[in-house]
């Protein structure tokens, strides 16, 4: 009689904290919709150990990981190789094992608000002036996704301006960007804002003059929640109807991980919806 248990393929996410993830949702929905047989569990990490979990994961036969804060830079590290997204973006929020054993890291939050920006909520990025608000990890992330749609411009402004300008000279050579702080931004409409700062976490807004938004603007905040972001709240009051939070990056990004790992696209839309329910 054959004894062997069914080998489950085994992905987690790593994070601390993360007891709220809802990566395991997502990736169990994703599952559930293309018909494949997969474990997706949480694993919080110690802050000075995230290279031995990742290996003790690895050895111990897990297939993939999703990277959360504050180990992507940890992730980037501990891969063996990486991709050309991950690299410039210098960060991995996704790890996975090759055939011959070797780790490789990719960066999948670009991508993921790429497409619900431009895929589900129907926005054009291509020939548009885009403002982009902070200079931190997230905001690097996405970068080279959101140049490779060809926007006119890409506009960084961040409180401390030698992190935006920074980061515009870094990434000049894939399309037109320049770096701000609040004050020397230019009092100017855009067609599209996006919030990549940390401040709503404080409940702050970013202070971003008045005259950058007109009612055309699209304005996309990377953060959600079960309310709308103070900054979304904030875009509102200054006439803007077309507005986005970023549970649909968060999707997106786990639909590009999926993909990576099991060679197959799941939908977004149901597991937008799933999460966006409001109790
Ligand atoms: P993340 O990985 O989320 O990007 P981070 O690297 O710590 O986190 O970056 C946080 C970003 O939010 C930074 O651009 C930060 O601005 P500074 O670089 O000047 O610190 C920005 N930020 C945080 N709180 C803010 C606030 N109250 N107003 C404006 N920007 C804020």
């Amino acid at each position: 009689m054959n004894t062997t248990t069914p080998v489950v393929d085994h992905y987690c996410v790593f994070g601390n904290p993360i007891e709220h993830s809802k990566s395991p949702q997502i990736h169990s929905a994703f599952a559930a919709q293309t018909g494949q047989n997969l474990e997706y569990s949480r694993e919080l990490v110690e802050l000075d150990a995230f290279a031995k979990a990742a290996a003790d994961f690895f050895e111990q036969g897990g297939n993939g990981a999703n990277v959360t804060v504050p180990f992507k830079q940890d992730a980037f590290e501990f891969a063996d190789l990486l991709t050309d997204r991950a690299r410039i973006a210098g960060a991995v929020n996704t790890l996975a094992r090759l055939e011959d054993g070797q780790i490789i890291g990719d960066n999948t939050d670009g991508v993921g608000m790429v497409h619900d920006i431009t895929q589900r909520l129907g926005w054009e990025i291509k020939g548009k002036r885009v403002l982009i608000l902070g200079a931190g990890g997230a905001v690097r992330g996405v970068l080279l996704p959101l140049l490779q749609e060809e926007p006119a411009l890409v506009a960084i402004a961040n409180r401390t301006k030698s992190k935006s300008e920074e980061l515009a000279r870094l990434f000049k050579e894939f399309g037109k960007l320049q770096g701000f702080s609040y004050n020397t931004l230019p009092n100017e409409p855009f067609d599209l804002i996006i919030n990549g700062t940390s401040a709503g976490f404080s409940g702050d807004v970013p202070p971003v003059h008045f005259g950058c938004f007109t009612e055309n603007t699209m304005v996309y905040d990377m953060m959600y929640g079960d309310e709308p972001t103070e900054f979304l709240r904030f875009a509102e009051d200054m006439g803007v109807t077309k507005l986005s939070d970023g549970v649909g990056m968060l999707v997106g990004q786990a639909a590009e991980s999926f993909r990576l790992w099991r060679g197959v696209e799941p939908q977004t839309q149901a597991v937008i919806e799933m999460l966006s329910k409001r109790s």
